[in-house]
């Protein structure tokens, strides 16, 4: 029995090659189930780390462009996001920005940052009828675990005011080990010829034990821990992916987080050996 918060639930989500948002999974289901379940609990806004967007030196920003376009995604069909209207919150964008500089970060907004579609596939998917007001914040190119843990953890007092916290990136996401030529010649990304390689399986059950089986500092402490697994740089060639589980980690890793664990609710492999899983750390409490 997991222990009762009034927080709201934190997600991981694995959002995949763009296919994702054109064709159907059980993962695009339950990336749905997510947005109405967040809309009956009428959420202020959404606070979301994608896997797209890093800053320089020791900066982060927030996406404070008041009307920002949708940069292009390949191979799915412009009708699935082309007027998709997407809803900046400024007034949010501008105290995260506030929240972070008082936790000691060079932080600052970007006014003409364009979306792009690590956080608004699973947007559209997570509210097709209309996009919640929503604040995107950057990562740090030098993908320190540590400083996205704590982005997170400095943003985690947001779900006491009912905002939802969403870390969109990969739990095994390595472009290089990705086989293509399903989705290149025949627009199938889940074709699966060939089962995964070993190091992908390693590392995706890696992640399951971690999220499944902690919570609270122990939490944030697995996934940073991940970071030196064996298989971690077969399962990530680059870090940009996994920032977000830190995001997650420090949204969801406090003191009174204890109790408060992962749940692994969907999964989509695709070109044999990239994992989109789909974590959820917490529930609604009037669900
Ligand atoms: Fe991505």
């Amino acid at each position: 029995m997991m222990a009762k918060t009034k927080l709201t639930p934190v997600h991981f989500f694995s959002h995949g090659s763009t296919m994702m948002l054109g064709e159907e999974s059980g993962s695009a289901a339950y990336w749905e189930e997510c947005g109405d379940e967040a809309l009956a609990n009428n959420i202020k806004g959404v606070v979301i780390m994608g896997a797209h967007w890093d800053c320089l030196s020791d900066k982060v920003q927030v996406a404070t462009n008041p009307s920002p376009s949708k940069s292009p995604v390949a191979y799915v069909h412009p009708s699935k996001y082309i007027d998709y209207k997407l809803n900046p919150d400024l007034s949010t964008a501008n105290r995260c920005i506030s929240m972070l500089r008082a936790a000691g970060f060079n932080c600052e907004g970007n006014p003409t940052f364009d979306w792009i579609h690590d956080t608004y596939l699973i947007l559209i998917r997570m509210f097709p009828s209309g996009c919640p007001p929503t604040t995107i914040i950057s990562m740090n190119a030098r993908f320190d675990p540590h400083f996205h843990l704590k982005i997170g953890s400095t943003l985690r007092s947001l779900r006491a005011e009912n905002y939802l916290l969403i870390g969109s990136g990969g739990a095994v996401h390595n472009l290089y080990r990705n086989k293509w030529s399903s989705m290149l010649r025949y627009r199938d990304s889940f074709a699966q010829e060939q089962p995964p390689d070993r190091e992908m399986l390693e590392f995706r059950q890696a992640v399951q034990d971690v999220m499944e089986n902690n919570s609270g500092p122990e939490l944030r402490r697995g996934l940073t821990r991940l970071m030196k697994h064996p298989q971690f740089r077969d399962a990530h060639a680059t870090d940009d992916h996994f920032m977000s589980a830190l995001f997650v980690a420090g949204a969801v890793g406090d003191e009174e987080d204890r109790g408060v664990g992962g749940r692994l609710m969907a999964e989509t492999w695709e070109l044999t050996n990239m994992c989109n899983s789909q974590y959820t750390v917490g529930e609604w409490v009037s669900a």
